[in-house]
């Protein structure tokens, strides 16, 4: 799939094992989230142009680079359980500017293919322009109920140059559900997980990521 990049480097890999090891408490849960987000905003970095340009030292001249994209950066953050992970996120782009949407399942709406019902309160996001870089964080795509519903109503605010998904963990039907709906989104995740259980959790996953990091 072109637009799914699934990081493999190590140290992601081990921040999750610890993640989803259900002995790692609130705190080193939190902690975790927030450094696995700069890591994967490091990553991230990867797949933006660069601008060549040359620099003066003190005592000649450099071949450098620029990156003009981490100033175009809107990150939007999805009430709860993504705020240690965009903590995390926001130290690769510290120009960023934030977007808070708060978006949630309504648990036992869905129907038999794990098609939720969303409640969604509240909705603040900056300018999105053609220049924009929409970077949504949501560290569980699950039956991707709620992204579609987030992405929905931030396109009504204006069209992305790119419109990026960091998930934490992803399952195979909200990848299917985010690309059919969508097919010009990238999702850069840590793993994609095989299945969904009856109440749509990520299986094996993490549990559910806002009680895990907040108390339940
Ligand atoms: N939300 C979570 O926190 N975990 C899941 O597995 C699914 C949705």
């Amino acid at each position: 799939m072109k637009n799914l990049l699934i990081l493999e480097h190590p140290l992601i890999q081990e921040l999750l094992t610890k993640l989803r090891d259900k002995k790692t408490s609130q705190i080193p849960f939190r902690k975790g989230l927030v450094t696995l987000g700069r890591i994967m905003g490091y990553e991230l970095i990867k797949t933006m142009s660069i601008k060549k340009i040359k620099v003066e030292t003190p005592i000649g001249q450099a071949d450098g680079v620029e990156i003009p994209d981490r100033d175009n950066i809107v990150i939007v953050q999805i009430l709860r359980a993504s705020m240690p992970f965009v903590e995390g996120l926001i130290k690769a782009f510290p120009e960023a500017k934030m977007g808070v949407v708060s978006a949630k399942r309504i648990e036992g709406s869905n129907d038999s293919d794990f098609r939720f019902k969303i409640e969604m309160d509240y909705m603040n996001v900056p300018e999105i322009s053609q220049d924009t870089i929409l970077l949504l964080a949501d560290p569980m795509l699950a039956s991707g109920s709620t992204l579609l519903k987030v992405i929905d109503e931030l396109l009504k605010l204006g069209n992305p140059k790119r419109l990026i998904v960091a998930a934490v963990i992803a399952s195979p039907l909200g990848v299917e559900r985010l690309f059919q709906n969508f097919p010009q989104a990238e999702l850069i995740v840590a793993a994609l997980d095989p299945s969904l259980n009856d109440n749509g959790y990520i299986v094996p996953g993490l549990g559910d990521a806002g009680d895990r990091a907040f108390g339940g």
